[in-house]
């Protein structure tokens, strides 16, 4: 298993230009199957999630090429309308295969629950109850969900929760509706807005993403020509680099990122102490002596504090002054890093939702062990700015995410190795 060395205490500094959005570029290459033919998408990041989700457009049967970050995908020649087990457990954006291919062949088949990182139950109900209420049958069965359809109704889904998922699986099944099909309560996250605005350049008909009300009015089919598509900038990414200079100490410049789909962490270290200027594409932040704590933070939808930032800020007020407060309120089992970073020295104490961060003078280089993406990227955060060598065993769940982050850190100054 590999695992990511760190030697701290650092301070980092210089630019670096943040990747494509692994949240947009999942359900966008998933979604690439509905096109007549060839299309070029930009700006993806080279992350084991795009990797596995290109394994499987070439089992469907479509053409694929992915170089220097660019995608190009000819699914003219798909031919299955079934995803196997291994895949499906790979990662969880594998469930939007379901509306992509129901869409194309009216039916499809998906063995295994999606995979994913372990933070939670993650049901699929509201995948699945909205598609039955759109005329599609659903059967589950030997760890099997087949659906098919003769046409994909219209109507009117509420989701009860703002789902990304469920959001965009629905969006993709209902492409080709009779009709419209008007989502209530959508998700808002930006990277359903990127998803749409791909498939619109496709000729969906598709409005009001990243509003909480989306319709999609069907199309017979989409067009055959196709310019390009870029991917949009990954705010997780970015905001876990600000993390990281939040806690370590330093003065980074972020290039290619989009500060209006950060604004809650940007609020959050600004209240903690660190200098932070936008502009439209670049985020300057410098931070210098010890942060100040005290802050109650809760997760939240999209625009709020994204539960994908979680981990990192608790490595932020693990060496912060006073006491932090971080609720977890999106899933209910997302506080697995804490004990590695007690492990460092940290004093996290949680209770059910709630983590309690005394903040320590500094943390300790330790051995720990990553659990899932953005644990794993907090851990990295914690061992950058500890004092002495830190082993991150579980390198893997962090290359789910993020793009050669050892080299990347190091372009900040961070002395960051990867070995086995
Ligand atoms: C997406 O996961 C992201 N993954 C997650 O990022 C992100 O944390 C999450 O949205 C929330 O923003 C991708 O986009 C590939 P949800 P998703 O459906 O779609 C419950 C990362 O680190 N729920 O919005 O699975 C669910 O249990 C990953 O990049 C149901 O109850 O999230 C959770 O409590 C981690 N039934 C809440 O909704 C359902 O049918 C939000 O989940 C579906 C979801």
């Amino acid at each position: 298993m590999q695992k990511l060395i760190i030697n701290g205490p650092t301070f980092l500094s210089g630019e670096i230009e943040v990747e494509g959005a692994k949240n947009a570029a999942l359900p966008i290459l998933t979604a690439s199957i509905l096109a007549e033919g060839q299309v070029v998408i930009k700006n993806i990041p080279d992350i084991a999630d795009v990797r596995y989700t290109l394994e499987i457009l070439q089992y469907l049967g479509c053409k694929t090429r992915f170089e220097n970050n660019t995608a190009y995908i000819d699914p003219t020649s798909i031919d299955k309308y079934t995803i196997p087990p291994q895949y499906a457990k790979m990662m969880r954006s594998s469930i939007l295969f379901l509306g992509a291919i129901l869409s194309k062949f009216k039916r499809v088949q998906l063995t295994n629950h999606p995979g994913g990182c372990e933070i939670g139950q993650r049901p699929i109900d509201l995948h699945i109850s909205a598609f039955r209420q759109l005329g599609i049958e659903v059967f589950e069965y030997d760890n099997t969900i087949e659906c098919r359809c003769d046409v994909v109704k219209g109507g009117e889904i509420f989701l009860p929760i703002p789902s990304v998922g469920a959001t965009e699986n629905i969006i993709l099944a209902s492409i080709f509706c009779n009709g419209e099909v008007i989502i209530r309560n959508a998700a808002k996250e930006p990277e359903i807005a990127n998803l749409c605005h791909f498939l619109n350049k496709l000729g969906a008909r598709i409005k009001g993403a990243s509003t909480h009300t989306i319709k999609i009015e069907g199309v017979k089919r989409l067009k055959s020509e196709f310019d390009q598509h870029t991917v949009i900038p990954d705010r997780i990414v970015a905001g876990t680099y600000l993390c990281a200079v939040a806690t370590c100490g330093g003065e980074v410049l972020l290039k290619r990122v989009l500060p209006r789909h950060l604004d809650s962490i940007l609020h959050i270290l600004k209240n903690a102490g660190c200098v932070i200027k936008e502009q439209k594409d670049t985020i300057y932040i410098k931070k210098e002596g010890r942060l100040r704590g005290n802050q109650r933070i809760t997760t939240h939808y999209y625009p709020g504090f994204p539960t994908d930032l979680q981990a990192p800020v608790c490595s932020v007020f693990s060496v912060a002054d006073g006491v932090t407060i971080i609720k977890e309120t999106i899933f209910e089992n997302r506080f697995k890093h804490v004990p590695e970073l007690n492990k460092m020295g940290a004093q996290i104490h949680v209770e059910k939702d709630i983590a309690i961060i005394n903040g320590v003078n500094k943390l300790k280089g330790s051995q720990v062990v990553a659990q899932d993406l953005r644990g794993g990227a907090a851990l990295l955060i914690a061992g950058l700015c500890a004092v002495g060598r830190t082993e991150i065993i579980g390198a893997h769940h962090i290359d789910r995410g993020y793009e050669e982050i050892e080299k990347k850190y190091s372009v900040l100054g961070a002395k960051v190795t990867r070995g086995e």
